[in-house]
């Protein structure tokens, strides 16, 4: 829990000088290359599917958002996606942000914020946000 409560954007990236450092190291311990790399959702079903969809609930838009933000909160070294199915549909609009791979949900410009204000700058999860990893079906 102490290496999730660190201040994520404090992690050390690689650098072009590391690089010959790596060949000694294994992959698996690598520091990362972004910081912090989201991936949300924007997946896209019809109308009515019964799994429903996490564009159908705003997440492109959302997810739009939170570049721009950490754009002018002036996040570096951070990358945010778009993404396909994440397959917790039903939880969604969903996001994972890995290295730590700590999964959200969200439903609102204030929640976006939120998890660049606590999570990414000051390594505090959002619990009210949390996807816990036994939630949603494993098809
Ligand atoms: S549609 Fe977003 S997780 Fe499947």
């Amino acid at each position: 829990m102490d290496n999730q409560r660190r201040r994520l954007i404090d992690r050390p990236v690689v650098s072009s000088s590391d690089a010959a450092d790596l060949t000694s190291v294994r992959p698996e311990e690598w520091p990362p290359y972004y910081i912090a790399h989201v991936f949300c959702c924007v997946n896209e079903r019809p109308p009515r599917h019964k799994r429903g969809c996490c564009a159908g609930k705003g997440s492109r838009q959302l997810c739009d958002y939170m570049c721009r933000r950490a754009m002018a909160m002036g996040m570096k070294n951070i990358r945010i996606n778009h993404a396909g199915c994440l397959n917790r549909c039903e939880l969604g609009p969903t996001m994972v942000i890995y290295p730590h791979g700590v999964w959200y949900t969200y439903s609102s410009e204030a929640d976006v914020e939120e998890i660049l204000a606590r999570y990414i700058m000051k390594g505090t999860p959002v619990e009210r946000l949390l996807l816990r990893p036994d939630e949603g079906p494993r098809h």
